[in-house]
């Protein structure tokens, strides 16, 4: 089976065997099967955040579990469950016409609902621990069924013990959010004032839909639609150095941005980075540097996984030999 439609990078990797599961059902009878444990699987959901460098000689699952469905609520909260196949965007899309407020700056974030945790997912702001309470998941190998708390989830910037100690042992088969009916915006990051604000919005009108708005407005503008341009969004993370090296970098870069973490440590951005190393809008065959946002590794067409990951690590070598510092993937390279 061709894993092109399945990974928004498109790379053309194949996959052994293929199985796609609708529901919680489904996937009772796939743990009976002698067959399943026999093979090495790998759990797949939008595709938006890995990049296959290699074909796959083994079973693909794939999660379309559907549902959105409010289970519980309070004056202050609504507990809403979806189901880990759903689309994020859509799942987004479904709270803020509800009214349900605390994922509006998640919009238009390809990806399903079940990977969303494993990254821990954020922009503008915002990251998905905010409004996360559990998750259900089954373990790959047992099938036995297991709740994640927030707590249990060990969230980081880009991090969760699905990248960890649970990697590749468990599939998540639906998240639930506590969201907010009296809604608290997020509306610091400077990209959202400047947009809200060229769309006539103030604090008189202000809305989740109008940040969801703004926020649909500035990843169109600079980040590559997956159906047009093969991507994955961010490749690297935004690296944390110390308070100390920042400081030395800043009197021979006087333009460097930097938003401090703690007392020691500052994260700048890989971008700003990329950009400054000379990669924006570079090609190398197939595999390139988005234009618009150097932190963007994109496919401009028929480019292998390998090829992509090379011009990944020049583009590491190139900003370690700059300034210094080690870009590490955001992206599951497998
Ligand atoms: N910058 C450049 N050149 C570039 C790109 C960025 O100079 O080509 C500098 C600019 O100074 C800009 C700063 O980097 O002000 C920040 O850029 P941006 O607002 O685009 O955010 P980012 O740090 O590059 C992160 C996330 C994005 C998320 C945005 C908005 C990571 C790895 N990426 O990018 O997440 O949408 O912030 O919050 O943290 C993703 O994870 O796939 C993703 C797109």
């Amino acid at each position: 089976v061709s894993l092109k439609p399945y990974n928004t990078f498109g790379i053309d990797a194949k996959a052994r065997y293929w199985v796609e599961i609708d529901s919680e059902d489904q996937l009772k009878t796939l743990f009976q099967l002698s067959e399943y444990l026999a093979v090495p699987k790998l759990i797949l959901g939008g595709g938006s955040n890995l990049l296959f460098t290699r074909d796959f000689e083994g079973l693909v699952v794939k999660v379309s579990i559907e549902g959105i469905e409010v289970i519980r609520e309070d004056d202050a909260h609504v507990y809403v469950r979806a189901g880990a196949g759903v689309n994020w965007h859509q799942l987004v899309m479904h709270c803020v016409h509800h009214g349900y407020a605390g994922i509006e700056n998640l919009s238009l974030i390809p990806g399903t609902t079940g990977a969303a945790p494993m990254q821990n997912i954020g922009a503008y702001g915002v990251e998905i621990e905010q409004v996360f309470d559990h998750l259900e998941a089954v373990a790959i190998e047992t099938g036995e069924i297991r709740v994640f708390t927030h707590a249990e989830c060990r969230f980081g910037y880009r991090e969760s013990v699905f990248k960890h100690e649970a990697k590749g042992k468990y599939l998540i088969s639906s998240v639930t959010f506590r969201l907010d009916k009296h809604p608290v915006f997020h509306t610091s990051y400077g990209a959202i004032q400047e947009t809200l604000t060229a769309m006539g919005i103030s604090e008189d009108n202000l809305s989740i839909k109008a940040i969801s708005d703004a926020v649909i407005r500035i990843r169109r503008s600079k980040l590559p639609n997956p159906a047009d341009i093969g991507n994955a969004g961010s490749f690297f993370k935004n690296p944390e150095i110390s308070k100390d090296q920042f400081e030395t970098l800043k009197t021979a870069y006087p333009t460097l941005p930097g938003y401090p973490t703690g007392d020691l440590t500052v994260k700048v951005p890989a971008g700003w980075l990329i950009e400054q190393a000379g990669w924006k809008g570079k090609r190398i065959g197939n595999a390139g540097v988005h234009t618009r946002q150097a932190l963007v590794l994109v496919n401009h067409g028929g480019a292998t996984g390998s090829e992509i990951l090379q011009l990944a690590y020049k583009v590491q070598q190139s900003v370690d030999d700059k300034f210094g510092i080690r870009l590490n993937p955001e992206v599951n390279i497998v």
